[in-house]
């Protein structure tokens, strides 16, 4: 691979779950991150319907593209490279992603990178903290994902040390605020409510235990146990605080979080943490993050919030960060892979 050293303009096109990214970024500097979202679509429904999302992509394509463009005052023929995320997530979603990328990259005479949308949500960090140290642990706290990775080479080299079993950590938060009767997605209403709360409820921390997997994570056990606590409490006519509930289960999120993160990192002798993901935004994540990670003399890395959740950005981050190592772009006939696996960093 040969390496480059100048800094290339990528066009970053993101559309694998319900919001329409488009991101402008050369080398490691964020131009634009424009973004459009079908989330209140969806919003009755508890949960992304993807043919709501398919088509709202399509029309928020080109406008989308558009604006990307003006915030960050360049022109089309100013790109070097377009990337686009080609995996995992919605397959009608990330078809209208690849196919509007191919067409902008056939159009421009550049190169495409079909990337994956969970590598990326690791390279965002980058835009703002610089390049990543190697190897890092990280950590990927999402909507529909939640992971300890090993990362030797962000461009080429990933490896999942553990995964849930069963929901991931932003879906445990959208569930747990069903049974709160908090707006979809739950993440941000239950950070909120938290913080007027206290953690006073001993919810379980799933798999724990000094004979379970070291790394992997469970949140459906937190997401019953806590929806049968609200259901005894009303059955006994007690009033439900929601804040404690907040903070009860958002604690027990963080704690197992953060001790398996730490512990990935002490066991690979590696000094470097970075979470990514829809739930790195969550403020009691981050802070006791920082706290364990200060500990442990360990340093750690987590994006603005608004580069946390899906966007564009972290799509061209992780595609400039291609262009740079010298990483041989995709063929003209990418596809969407709904379960692309996580050590495929590009295809
Ligand atoms: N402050 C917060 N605290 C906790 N969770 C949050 C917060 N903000 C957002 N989230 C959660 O993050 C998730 C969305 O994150 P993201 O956009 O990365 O997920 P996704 O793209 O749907 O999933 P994936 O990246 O796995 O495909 C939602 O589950 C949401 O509840
Ligand atoms: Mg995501």
């Amino acid at each position: 691979m040969a390496e480059r050293t100048d800094q290339p303009l990528v066009l970053g096109f993101e559309t694998s779950c319900d919001e329409t990214g488009i991101g402008l970024v050369r080398g490691h500097t964020l131009l634009s991150d424009a973004l459009a979202t079908s989330m209140a679509e969806h919003e009755r429904f508890g949960g992304v319907v993807p043919e709501i999302a398919s088509r709202a992509h399509l029309e928020a394509m080109v406008p989308t593209v558009h604006r990307a463009l003006a915030d960050a005052g360049v022109a089309l023929p100013d790109v070097d490279a377009v990337a686009v995320t080609s995996g995992p997530g919605l397959t009608g979603a990330l078809l209208v992603g690849v196919a509007a990328a191919k067409a902008y990259a056939l159009a421009l005479g550049v190169p495409l990178y079909g990337v994956n949308h969970l590598a990326a949500h690791v390279a965002v960090d980058e835009l703002e903290h610089g390049r990543l140290a190697e190897p890092s642990i990280a950590m990927l706290v999402s909507g529909g994902h939640s992971s300890i990775l090993l990362v030797p080479d962000l461009s080429q080299d990933v490896v999942e040390l553990g995964r849930t079993v069963d929901d991931a950590a932003g879906e445990a938060f959208d569930k747990v605020a069903r049974v709160l009767d908090l707006p979809f997605p739950g993440g941000p209403p239950i950070d909120r409510a938290a913080q007027e709360g206290t953690a006073s409820i001993a919810f379980p921390r799933g798999l724990t235990g000094p004979r379970d997997p070291a790394y992997d994570f469970s949140f459906s056990g937190l997401k019953t146990a806590v929806a049968r606590w609200v259901e005894a409490q009303q059955r006994d006519g007690v009033h439900v605080s929601v804040p404690d509930v907040a903070a009860s289960f958002q604690e027990a999120v963080v704690d197992v979080l953060t001790a398996k993160a730490v512990r990935a990192c002490r066991d690979h002798g590696v000094d470097h943490l970075v979470i990514g993901g829809g739930v790195a935004a969550n403020s009691r994540l981050r802070a006791v993050a920082q706290e364990r990670c200060d500990a442990a003399g360990i340093v750690l890395r987590v994006p603005s919030r608004r580069l946390c959740t899906d966007n564009g950005a972290m799509v061209a981050a992780l595609g400039s960060r291609l262009v740079m190592a010298g990483v041989a772009p995709s063929e003209p006939d990418l596809g969407a892979d709904s379960s692309l696996p996580i050590d495929v960093v590009s295809r």
